[in-house]
């Protein structure tokens, strides 16, 4: 597929998709949302991709939804829209594979609710986290509301959102909000090198540990308990099951084949 505001490059089992609008620092317009969906359609589907790294380059991540795009929309205008936003988050969250987002500079706005969607933030020393929008008389729309205070707690979350200030790197950190920081210049090769961890793992038993996380979290601890029993067993019928167990006996590495 071609794409214009992004760039997609496989390497080694690793997608990078690279937000790709330098010059309005990356902010994010319909067409990125629908390219960044129809991009993760594409690498759900591709068996040769095990693992996505969404980033936005060294300098920035993305400074948020396209403001231009929304100054003189009515509420009928964006009540009435098919919300590419909506879509894409969807596609990224439910993905059936690992999907790491590697943030350097700002991620504002949709940019912040972006690394939202994605299992596990690395962010680089010079990246700066905000929800601005209530300082545009709006507020984050694209899931900052809900994901935020499920990953951070409410407390935090409204903090961030009622005050629309940026946050740095390592207090990110110490919120909870990204899993790591790094320093700048080696925020690709962490990235990476994290994204070629899980490469080598069973296929098939990430794809179910990710659902298992995300759809229990859905759930009351019962419900969530049960679905976690449903997806251990089917791991009993599948070749990387035997695969992982008869390697380790065997003392070797495994090789899963997603079967
Ligand atoms: N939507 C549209 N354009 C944006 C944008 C956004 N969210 N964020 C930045 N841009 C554009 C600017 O308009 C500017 O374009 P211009 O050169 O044609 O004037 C260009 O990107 C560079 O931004 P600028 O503001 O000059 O950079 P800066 O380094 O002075 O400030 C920010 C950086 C991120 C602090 C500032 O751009 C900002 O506050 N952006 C909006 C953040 C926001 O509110 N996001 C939530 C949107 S819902």
């Amino acid at each position: 597929m071609e794409y214009k505001t992004i760039i997609v490059r496989i390497e080694e089992g690793i997608a990078t998709l690279t937000l790709n609008r330098p010059e309005v620092l990356n902010a994010l317009n319909d067409q990125v949302f629908n390219e960044l969906a129809d991009a993760a359609s594409e690498m759900a589907a591709d068996p040769t991709v095990r693992v996505v790294i969404i980033t936005g380059g060294e300098k920035v991540f993305a400074a948020g939804a396209d403001i231009s795009q929304m100054a003189t929309a009515s509420a009928v205008d964006v009540m009435t829209s098919d919300k590419p936003s909506h879509r894409a988050f969807h596609l990224i969250e439910t993905m059936p594979k690992p999907v790491i987002a590697a943030i350097a500079g700002y991620a504002l706005g949709g940019g912040c609710e972006l690394t939202l969607v994605a299992d596990i933030r690395i962010a680089a020393e010079n990246a700066q986290f905000g929800l601005p929008e209530i300082k545009l008389g709006i507020l984050p729309g694209a899931g900052g509301t809900q994901r935020l205070p499920r990953l951070i707690g409410p407390g935090r979350a409204k903090e961030l959102i009622f005050g629309g200030d940026f946050i740095k790197a390592e207090e990110a950190l110490r919120i909870g909000l990204v899993n790591k920081v790094v320093p700048t210049n080696q925020l690709f090769e962490e990235a990476k090198k994290m994204a070629k961890r899980f490469c080598d793992r069973g296929t098939v038993a990430l794809r179910l540990a990710k659902s298992a996380v995300n759809e229990g979290l859905r759930m009351d601890l019962e419900a969530g308990l049960q679905y976690e029993d449903k997806c251990f067993n089917l791991l009993f019928a599948t070749e990387d099951q035997k695969e992982g167990m008869r390697a380790f006996l065997e003392k070797r590495p495994a090789k899963f084949q997603g079967r």
